[in-house]
């Protein structure tokens, strides 16, 4: 993970360089730092804590230059101290680097520096990079040349950008499996992990790909091929986000701000380019095998698409867990790999999709981020147009590619002669009215959700059950509750219950009950039975679901009732109340909701 950013202009760039790392904080959060050329030497200030804390012990924008870098890190090698915090210095001083990945050959290319007589001074696998630069300078003296050599050495995965005093006016970057966009300015250029890093200054971008390094200074750039030096020139990209639409708006979280996007991300959803999703259709249509993949939540995300596809329109489709998916998937030429991502840049999900593809398997992505590794790599890819997802957390995305799969699942329904054009169209015309439900949820059931929030904030152990489609819910929604609030829930498919689990059940156990609309008969009864199931055993149920006050009773402790709703889209409004039980939660435990512990918004990591 780690944001990456750099800037090299014809003016003090001490301040935009700082806004570069607060817009980059969701991807790492332990520590951060900066690089500034300035009065011919180059000044490093870090440490650990959030941009903003480190800002205010280490003064970030103090330094006046006019080229700097900077980093805000997840640690992966080496604990979170100052000393392992980017930017690292050169033994002499004359090259700062930093660095998002893995290295896995520093061990022995530190072996091999420390005999050479180089000091570390931290536990990092980063370090070695800018410690191998300095000595294949010293033998060229060429910094482009020294940049290539260490380049050539290293194994694992980077994203890389480098100063030296060497070349006052040049930022030398490079990637391999981890992002890097330039972004053009005029008379002054930028880097980044991603867009954020400058989305507030420009709209014009090039991203760089696998095994490339650039050499950016304020009017001019070139991409090389690291290894044959071939130039590469690339078309420029134009950003279709704002930087508003990255801005807070007012909410107090962005997690909040996020959920309330929802009824418009599914308007967004449902406008996706028909010939996209029809693609993807005839693509799944004409494989013989066809997996989802996804990790956490999109894990969940593709599970739920498991199932519309198969209920939908008759054609099994597992999903697998990216980081499962070589262990698993058979693969051959007939296979088409379908992954979902919101970043882009999730290295599980990567690695599966190349590995498939080296296998001769056709791949397909729904991915949010414009420009992204995964939304390069495959032969098509559907952009979701939620816009910018900030918070750790995934909400809005989530939803809307649940939606979008959906919609894919009625094409190849119609497809496969399981129902009429005219069935799918009353069927889109129900989805159509998930925004103005979602709406009401969130207007009419906010303040509710809250209060049940805040009496059970105390509760540290839930179960979430869910049948059929109610299942993936359950388990996204247990995510949600984890990775915000910090309190463990667990999914489980209501029935599996019985084989087990049930032994938990006492009054000490709380668990949600996701139950579908009594239209879903069968599915409403079953999970009604795993209700009573809890309740004869003094077992504590809150129950979502969509009847009277007062119908559940019998069946629950607790009830949060949602709005008449048809079963195509009834989960999709439960997960949105278990984001807001989740939310509210999480505010009563004081948890940091949109940079929780641990977590980092793209894992870049294997
Ligand atoms: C979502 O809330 C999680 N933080 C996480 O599970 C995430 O969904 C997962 O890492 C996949 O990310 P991606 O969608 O960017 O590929
Ligand atoms: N491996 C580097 C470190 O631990 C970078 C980590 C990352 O990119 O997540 O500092």
């Amino acid at each position: 993970m780690c944001g990456i950013s750099g800037i090299v202009g014809f003016k003090n760039i001490a301040m935009p360089l700082l806004n570069s790392i607060r817009h980059l904080e969701y991807r790492g959060y332990d520590s951060c730092g900066v690089a500034i050329m300035s009065n011919n030497s180059i000044v490093v200030r870090k440490n650990i804590g959030s941009v903003d804390e480190v800002n205010e012990r280490e003064k970030l924008s103090e330094p006046d230059g006019k080229i700097g870098i900077a980093h805000t890190r997840w640690a992966t090698h080496g604990g979170v101290t100052k000393e392992n915090t980017h930017p690292h210095l050169s033994c002499e001083g004359d090259f700062a680097l930093v660095h998002n990945g893995i290295i896995s050959n520093y061990s022995e290319i530190k072996k091999e520096l420390i005999h050479g007589g180089h000091r570390f001074n931290s536990e990092t696998d980063t370090e070695v990079i800018v410690h191998l630069i300095e000595k294949y300078f010293v033998l060229s003296k060429d910094a482009e040349k020294a940049f290539i050599r260490a380049l050539k050495r290293l194994e694992g995965t980077y994203a890389i950008a480098m100063i030296t005093t060497h070349e006052k006016d040049k930022i030398f970057c490079a990637k391999r499996e981890s992002p890097l966009v330039i972004g053009l300015g005029d008379e002054i250029n930028y880097l980044g992990s991603d867009f954020n890093a400058f989305i507030d200054y420009t709209k014009n971008a090039v991203v760089l790909d696998d095994d490339e390094y650039a050499v950016v200074s304020r009017d001019h750039y070139f991409i090389k091929k690291i290894i044959s030096g071939e130039v590469i020139r690339k078309r420029i990209t134009e950003i279709n986000w704002d930087s508003d639409m990255a801005k807070k708006g007012g909410y107090p979280h962005y997690m909040l701000k996020e959920i309330y996007e929802q009824p418009q991300c599914i308007v967004n959803a449902m406008q996706v380019d028909k010939a996209l999703i029809k693609k993807l259709s005839d693509m799944i249509m004409k494989s013989r095998h066809v997996y989802l993949i996804g990790a956490g939540t999109t894990y969940y995300v593709s599970l739920m698409s498991e199932y519309h596809f198969s209920s939908i329109a008759g054609v099994f489709t597992p999903a697998i867990n990216s980081d499962e998916f070589k262990n698993l998937a058979y693969i051959d030429k007939d296979t088409l790999i379908i992954a979902v991502s919101q970043s882009g840049e999730t290295y599980d999900t990567l690695n599966a999709l190349k590995f498939a593809k080296g296998k001769g398997a056709k791949t397909a992505a729904i991915v949010n981020v414009m420009g992204s590794s995964i939304a390069r790599l495959v032969d098509h890819t559907i952009m979701q147009g939620s816009g910018p997802e900030i918070c750790v957390i995934s909400t809005k995305a989530a939803l809307s590619q649940m939606a979008i799969l959906l919609l894919v699942a009625l094409e190849m329904a119609v497809n496969n002669k399981r129902i009429s054009v005219r069935n799918k169209n009353e069927i889109e015309k129900q989805i159509s009215h998930l925004p103005e439900l979602i709406q009401k949820v969130l207007n009419e059931k906010s303040g509710f959700i809250h209060t049940i929030a805040n009496k059970f904030s105390h509760i540290n152990n839930w179960l979430y059950l869910g049948r059929g489609k109610y299942y993936p819910i359950a388990l996204e929604s247990s995510l949600k509750m984890k990775e915000v609030a910090y309190v463990h829930a667990e999914g489980m498919p209501a029935g599996f219950l019985k084989h087990g689990t049930i032994a938990l059940i006492d009054e000490k156990l709380y668990s949600v009950i996701f139950m579908p609309p009594r239209s879903d008969e069968e599915l409403y009864r079953l999970t009604a039975g795993s209700a009573e199931e809890i309740k004869a055993r003094k077992g504590f149920t809150l129950g979502f679901h969509f009847g009277e006050k007062g119908e559940g009773e019998k069946l629950f402790s607790e009830e949060i009732i949602l709005p008449k709703a048809h079963s195509i889209i009834a989960p999709f409004l439960e997960l949105v109340v278990a984001q807001l039980f989740a939310y509210f939660t999480a505010v009563a435990l004081k948890r940091n909701i949109d940079k929780p512990r641990s977590l980092a918004k793209s894992v870049t990591v294997a």
